[in-house]
């Protein structure tokens, strides 16, 4: 639980550590390992390409003093021609160096987001039930793409200006040593105020995309619950809640350009000044012969080997700002772990008896599904446990047996059934299929074997059939009609256009509640489950569908075992055990007549929706009390 609790701790954390640790440029390099190769290769141009740039200036310096000074005209075409090949035959190397950084930098960032994408896969209910898709979608898209132009951009732009100003700082000292220290002179002022305008840059950033995080998150809500917010007639304050989103991101992009403007304006005026001591300094010299007009003109024309990484450097201190803030958010996504595992992953829950879990795997599973001792509680918040919503429970499925689950809304139903593929693992206790703790078993192998239809049914935007055979894509369409017909869904989809064909959500085909629970129906029995798990799913369906899905159901599935969860005891009164959940716990059980015999909460259930007027059920109450002997858990 401690341990548990340090990594959440750890999780809230990383955004701010990773914006000021090295962490996301070590990442960086990771993930340019790959291609590291080509990285070096295009640095290489790139240096070539910095090099050379300090040569039109000190040819320009020689034209002056050859040409214009000392008269030797015939060198004109020799300069004038070199310098239009030179500026040519650089931006050549420009353009192969820059695809090279742009064309990896897309591959590097199409790998990030298959392995983001793979990682959300892995992750589990309990993750997805506390995230936001604005969130995920942002992280997804805006902040990898920020990944991208770092790497595309930033990361050799910032070499680039570091080589070029360590180079370029030793080349004017070639040229004019004495002018070379002035103009180095101003230089440190500059730095200063760009490491500033870094430091207040960088919060910013981090505000800048939760920002837009919590932006999309609120379209995103607003698009998938669009038709509550009609129903509630909320636009109004859909809208305001958007509004707010959007003035705050707006605010922090503000509050950044306020910090960019008034930085960014000093930091280049500062880089102009340099020009002016320099041509005075360099006249100075130039009259008392220790400087050629020729080197001064150099001088000047390599200025900007020092004014160009000035000026750069505000700028890309704000890129790497982005980039860390970004990198952090992303990071913040891997560093995620399912807690569900697979048993091969639980190192440390192997003792030296165990059996390999190899030997435990079953060729088939027969579905004996036992509950042994099971308390369940949803994690912690705000490091507070929550209270357990399934307590002690046990219970014992044969296999072939229909499993009835009643209860009031919120007693656990929807919990206990949750346990069973992993959905959420036991906080205490143990779900055994077969006598093998499920935790045992391989997940795609257990989950494979249990068909389940959730309670709020999610239907992909894809045909009829492709929903249907959506856990087995191979599947012969026979299958798919034999379990459209199971469901009771054979004859409403032939009435559709395209029938089977038919894709949901699209051109304005939509369905109604009952109709989406007989597909998805039908979607858990293509895999021919050995575990059937029914969560509410006749709950939209007219009491006569119901008992045809029933009969069917019985006729089809008679090895399977099946769960069956209601609100109606019409579902569930044919079951060969019934349980009733109430506050997490069994209070009854037993087969429907033993439960009426009861005259508890199953009985007042069944007294209401039957319709019996109080003085019938009292007499009934009276009746049962006396005749029965079976005693309440
Ligand atoms: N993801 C979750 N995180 C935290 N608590 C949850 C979560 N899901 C359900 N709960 C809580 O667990 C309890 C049991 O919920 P559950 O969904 O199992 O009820 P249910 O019996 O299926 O209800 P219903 O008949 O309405 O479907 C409730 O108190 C609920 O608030
Ligand atoms: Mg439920």
């Amino acid at each position: 639980m401690k341990k548990r609790r340090t990594e959440q701790y750890r999780a809230t954390q990383t955004n701010q550590a990773y914006l000021y640790s090295n962490r996301p440029f070590k990442w960086f390099l990771d993930l340019i390992r790959p291609v590291r190769g080509r990285f070096l290769f295009a640095q290489l141009l790139d240096l070539v390409f910095v090099a050379t740039s300090v040569i039109p200036a000190t040819i320009t310096g020689l034209l002056v003093d050859d040409v214009l000074t000392d008269r030797k005209l015939e060198l004109l075409p020799r300069y004038l021609l070199l310098l239009v090949l030179i500026p040519l035959a650089r931006s050549c190397i420009a353009v192969v160096f820059r695809y090279q950084f742009e064309s990896r930098s897309q591959n590097t960032v199409m790998r990030i987001r298959e392995s983001l994408y793979r990682h959300l896969q892995n992750l589990d209910a309990s993750f997805y039930g506390r995230s936001r898709i604005g969130d995920i979608m942002s992280k997804m898209t805006g902040d990898v793409d920020m990944i991208r132009h770092f790497i595309a951009y930033t990361a050799f732009a910032t070499l680039e200006s570091v080589i070029l100003f360590i180079f370029g700082s030793l080349y004017i000292f070639t040229v004019s040593w004495k002018l070379a220290l002035v103009a180095l002179l101003i230089s440190p002022a500059i730095f200063i105020l760009t490491y500033r305008l870094g430091r207040t840059v960088r919060p910013i950033w981090s505000e800048i995309r939760e920002a837009f995080s919590r932006l999309n998150s609120v379209v995103q809500q607003n698009i998938a619950g669009n038709r509550v917010v009609r129903a509630f007639a909320r636009a109004d304050y859909e809208e305001e809640k958007f509004e707010k989103q959007n003035v705050s991101y707006r605010d922090a992009n503000m509050r950044h350009n306020k910090a960019a403007v008034r930085f960014l304006p000093a930091l280049d005026g500062l880089a102009n000044l340099l020009t002016m001591p320099v041509i005075l300094v360099g006249g100075i010299l130039v009259i008392r012969g220790q400087l050629t007009i020729g080197g001064l003109v150099t001088f000047n024309g390599l200025l900007f080997v020092l004014t160009q990484p000035m000026r750069m450097a505000g700028n890309l201190m704000n890129e790497i700002q982005r980039y860390a803030a970004s990198a952090a958010k992303v990071v913040d996504l891997f560093i995620e772990r399912p807690r569900i595992l697979q048993p091969q992953d639980q190192a440390d829950k192997a003792t030296a008896d165990d059996e390999p879990f190899e030997q435990k795997r079953k060729a088939s599973i027969r579905g004996k599904v036992e509950f042994r001792d099971v308390t369940f509680t949803y994690g912690e918040r705000k490091g507070h446990a929550l209270q357990p919503c399934l307590k002690n429970i046990n219970l014992v499925a044969e296999p072939g047996q229909t499993i009835g689950v009643v209860g009031l809304t919120g007693s656990g139903k929807t919990s206990l059934i949750n346990l069973i593929p992993r959905l959420y693992d036991t906080t205490f206790g143990a779900i055994l299929i077969d006598d093998i703790d499920v935790r045992d078993y391989n997940l795609q192998e257990l989950r494979r074997n249990i068909g389940m239809v959730m309670q709020d049914v999610f239907l992909f935007s894809d045909t009829i059939e492709g929903n249907i055979a959506y856990g087995v894509p191979d599947i012969e369409q026979e299958a798919v009609l034999s379990a459209a017909r199971t469901a009771a869904a054979d004859s409403f989809i032939r009435k559709m256009i395209d029938g089977y064909d038919t894709i949901i959500g699209e051109r304005g085909v939509g369905l109604s509640g009952g109709q989406r629970q007989r597909i998805a129906l039908a979607r858990a029995l293509v895999i021919r489950p050995r575990i059937l798990i029914l969560d509410d799913t006749t709950s939209a369906v007219d009491m006569e569908t119901e008992h045809e899905i029933q009969q069917a159901l019985a006729r089809d599935l008679t090895d399977s075992t099946v769960f069956i969860i209601a609100h109606r005891i019409s579902s569930v009164r044919n079951a060969d055990q019934i349980i009733v959940l109430d506050e997490g716990s069994i209070v009854e059980r037993g087969t429907h007549e033993e439960l009426l015999a009861l005259r508890g909460i199953y009985f007042d259930v069944f007294a209401t929706q039957a319709g019996l007027t109080a003085e019938e059920t009292a007499a009934l109450s009276l009746e049962g009390g006396a005749a029965n002997g079976t005693q309440p858990l």
